[in-house]
C-alpha cells in the first residue's frame, strides 16, 4: 500500500469511532470513505453493529451491497444520524469543496439531511482558501455551455467540462460535471454557492458550507481529528 493509500485508511477507519448501533449514516463516495465503509462492513459482520446507510452514488451503494451492509435511499430515510464523506479541499471554516468523483448532488442531498457530517481527509486536503482544486458544479446535460459562459461572465472563470466534449462525464443522476478554475481566491464559499445555483441549468455546486462538523484528517505523523468549534457535535 502506498503512503497516500495508507493515510487515506487511516482517515477512514479512524472516523469510525463516531458510528454507533442503530444509526441511519450517510455514506460518502471516493478513494478515502471507501475505507470507512469497509470498515463499517467488518463492525457488521464481526461485532454485530446495527445501521443503516443511505449511498452517495452508485459506486458506494455497490461497495456497501457487497460487504453486507443494509442500506435505503435518500427518500425512504429522511433523516440521518451521521454522514461520512471525503472532501477535495477543506478551509479553516470547515467549508468544502467536494466533487471530484462525481457525486457531489447525492452527496449534498445526504449532508443537508444528517444531524452532522464527518470528513474524512489526508493532509494534502487542508488548505488556507478554497478553489485550488477545480470546483465541480453539476449541470444539465443540454445547458453545459450556456452555464460556462454565464460562470465566465459572472467570475471571470473558465471552466471545462468533465470527460471533453467527445465523451462527456455523465453523473449518476444523467449531468455533467463542469471544472471552474477559480484559483484560491474562493474567501466567501456561501456567496459564490448562492450566486452559482442561481444559473438556470445548474443541478448542484460542490460547495459545502455550515456542513461539516470535524475532519477526521491524517498526517504522516498521525490521525487528528479536528472538531467544528461552532458545528453540531458534542
Ligand atoms: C466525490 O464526488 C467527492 O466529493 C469525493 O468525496 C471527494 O472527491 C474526495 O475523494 P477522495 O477521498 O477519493 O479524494
Amino acid at each position: 500500500m502506498s503512503d497516500v493509500e495508507g493515510l487515506k485508511r487511516e482517515a477512514g477507519i479512524t472516523a469510525c469511532s463516531f458510528v454507533r448501533s442503530g444509526m441511519k449514516l450517510g455514506l460518502g463516495t471516493g478513494s478515502t470513505v471507501k475505507y470507512t465503509i469497509i470498515e463499517i462492513g467488518r463492525m457488521i459482520s464481526e461485532e454485530g453493529m446495527d445501521v443503516v446507510g443511505v449511498p452517495t452514488s452508485e459506486s458506494t451503494r455497490e461497495l456497501a451491497e457487497s460487504l453486507g451492509i443494509p442500506l435505503m435511499s435518500i427518500s425512504e430515510a429522511e433523516s440521518l444520524d451521521l454522514t461520512i464523506d471525503g472532501a477535495d479541499e477543506f478551509d479553516p471554516n470547515f467549508s468544502l469543496i467536494k466533487g471530484g468523483g462525481g457525486a457531489l448532488t447525492r452527496e449534498k442531498e445526504v449532508a443537508l439531511i444528517s444531524d452532522s457530517m464527518i470528513v474524512v481527509a489526508d493532509d494534502r486536503k487542508k488548505v488556507p482558501v478554497l478553489g485550488k482544486f477545480d470546483l465541480p458544479i453539476e449541470v444539465d446535460q443540454e445547458l453545459w455551455s450556456e452555464v460556462s459562459e454565464a460562470i465566465r461572465l459572472s467570475s471571470g472563470v473558465e471552466s471545462t467540462l468533465r470527460g471533453g466534449g467527445e465523451s462527456p462525464y455523465v453523473t449518476d443522476n444523467g449531468g455533467f460535471i463542469l471544472d471552474c478554475k477559480f484559483g484560491p481566491t474562493i474567501v466567501d464559499p456561501a456567496n459564490l454557492e448562492a450566486q452559482i445555483l442561481s444559473i438556470g441549468g445548474v443541478v448542484q455546486v460542490g460547495l459545502f458550507v455550515d456542513l461539516c462538523d470535524a475532519v477526521v484528517m491524517s498526517t504522516e505523523s498521525g490521525v487528528e481529528v479536528i472538531i467544528n468549534p461552532v458545528g453540531r457535535l458534542p
